[in-house]
Formats: C-alpha cells, structure tokens, sequence
C-alpha cells in the first residue's frame, strides 16, 4: 500500500544524552570503582520517538532544547544523520527536561503520551489530545488501577475515557496493547507477535514513534491495524539491545507493513 503524500510526524519533547557505563556493582556513595565499558547513546522519550518514526520514512522535525555543549553538537548531528530537521532546535545553557511528548501529524492529530506520569496530570490533556497512550506503570499512576493484564488495562481504559479521553491505548510488553475508544467502549487487545526478547528498553518509544508513522501516512486504516503495525515495529526493537540502536529501518522490515 503506497503512503497518501508526503507523511509529516512532529514531535515535542525530551532529548537526553546518555552516559552508559558497565560495572560488576554499583559504587557506595563517593566510592571510585572500576568499570569495563562505557559509551554514550542517543536517548530521551520524545527524540527516540522521533528517530523510529523518521527511520519508517515519514518526514519529521524534532521540537526541543539542547544544551550549548558538545552533546548538544552531536545530538544535532545524530537527528541530521536521521533525516530529522533540526530547524526547531534550540541550543541553551540550561538543562534539558523531558515532561511529556506529543506527537502531531499534517492533520493535526496529537498522540499524547504521558511520561513522566504524574498523578496531578492537568485534565486538559485528557480532553485534548487524539489518542491517549501510556504504558501499565503510567496507567496506574494516572487512575491508581495496578495493570497486569488486559482485563485491568480495560478498565483503565474506561475510566481515561470518563476523563475525556477519544482513545486511549495502554500498552502491555509482550501481551501488546489494549486500544478502547469513545466509538467503540469495549476494550479491544491487541497482541504482539511472539518473540525472544533481548532487551525491552525504550520498545514504548519504538512503538509510540511507530504509531505517529503509521497515523500520518496511512490515516485511512483502522486504530487496530495501526496498533498491529505498531505492535510489530516495536516487537522487533526488543529483539536487539540498546534504545535507538534496536530501532529498525524501514529496508529492513517486511514491505507488507507499508
Ligand atoms: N517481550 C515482548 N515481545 C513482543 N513485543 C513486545 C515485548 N515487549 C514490548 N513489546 C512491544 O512494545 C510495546 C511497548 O512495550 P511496553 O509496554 O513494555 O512499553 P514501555 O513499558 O513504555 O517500554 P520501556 O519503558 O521499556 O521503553 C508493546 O505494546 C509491544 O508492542
Ligand atoms: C482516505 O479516505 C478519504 C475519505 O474517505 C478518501 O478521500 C481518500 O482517497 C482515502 N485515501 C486513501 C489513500 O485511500
Ligand atoms: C513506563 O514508562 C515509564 C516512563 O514514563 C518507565 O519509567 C516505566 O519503567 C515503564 N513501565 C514499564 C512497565 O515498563
């Protein structure tokens, strides 16, 4: 299926340099001990999105701030180096924050996705935003319901909806996603593909970045094939280590999915 025009995903949010080293343990407080690896990676919630969405082809500009550093330097670099315009980012002496995302593409759909979840989230982000995502620890900060399955993300799902929320979608690792919708208030699961998974981190990101893709360049399928492409993108993330470094490239994946 050929993309309707030129697909647009913007995204606002957090881009965090991270520093990763490997020890045995963990140092005491002001204990100086050895490690065996260390390297720097390309992190932050809104700028991971960011990349898996501009990786899956869509044209995509990054909105967020970097520090006036080498880091910063290179972050640029590494959008560029994506595709990604840099056009709206800025270069400050402050530190970067990284409180929300959201996700718009050409016909101004917004993907919000709370993270950090913070219990006080202001309501207008429930009545605000398109499609509501967040993952099960989100879920039970914002509606104190404990998720550990998809009858409990159902009910998440129905009381976001009471807050206003048009669709919301709770993701579940490897049991996928449960998508409901004012449209259709049943909670409807949505399974991932069974896969072995080396390392899950930032798979939320991946799949996040992957629906803003899918959202823009194919508006005219349903949520739940949207969430099943997603799923899929996402899947294959955890099947390699490290955040931005798991994240597939388009040439890469099964052509069906686009
Ligand atoms: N073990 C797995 N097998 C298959 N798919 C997975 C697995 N773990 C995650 N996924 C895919 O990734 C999506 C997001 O996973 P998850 O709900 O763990 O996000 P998350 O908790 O925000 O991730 P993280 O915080 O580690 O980035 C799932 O909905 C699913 O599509
Ligand atoms: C999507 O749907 C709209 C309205 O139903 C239609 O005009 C348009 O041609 C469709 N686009 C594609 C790519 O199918
Ligand atoms: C959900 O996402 C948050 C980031 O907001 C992360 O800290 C947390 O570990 C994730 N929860 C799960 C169950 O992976």
């Amino acid at each position: 299926m050929a993309a309707a025009g030129p697909a647009e995903v913007v995204v606002v949010g957090s881009c965090m340099t991270d520093l990763v080293s490997l020890t045995t343990r963990l140092p005491k407080a002001g204990e100086t001990i050895h490690g065996h690896k260390f390297f720097i990676g390309f992190g932050g919630k809104g700028a991971n999105q960011c990349i898996q969405a501009a990786r899956l082809g869509a044209k995509t500009l990054m909105i967020c701030k970097v520090g006036k550093d080498s880091f910063g330097n290179d972050y640029i670099e590494n959008f560029k180096r994506n595709g990604i315009s840099t056009e709206f980012v800025g270069q400050t002496e402050e530190a970067a924050t990284g409180a929300a995302s959201i996700i718009v593409n050409r016909e101004v759909k917004t993907l919000f996705n709370p993270a950090p979840a913070h219990a006080e989230l202001d309501p207008q982000f429930y009545t605000h935003s398109d499609i509501f995502c967040c993952n099960e620890s989100e879920a039970e900060i914002l509606t104190g319901i404990p998720v550990g399955s998809p009858e409990d993300a159902g009910k998440v799902g129905l009381m976001l909806l009471e807050r206003g929320c048009k669709l919301v979608i709770v993701t579940l690792g490897a049991e996928g996603c449960v998508m409901i919708s004012v449209d259709e208030p049943i909670p409807k699961h949505v399974p991932a593909g069974k896969v072995r998974a080396v390392d899950t981190t930032g798979a939320g990101d991946s799949f996040v970045g992957a629906l803003a893709f899918f959202m823009a360049c194919y508006p005219n399928l349903s949520m739940e094939e949207l969430i099943r492409k997603s799923n899929f993108i996402a899947s294959v993330s955890v099947q390699a280590s490290g955040t931005q470094s798991s994240y597939p490239y388009r040439k890469d994946l099964p052509q069906e999915l686009f």
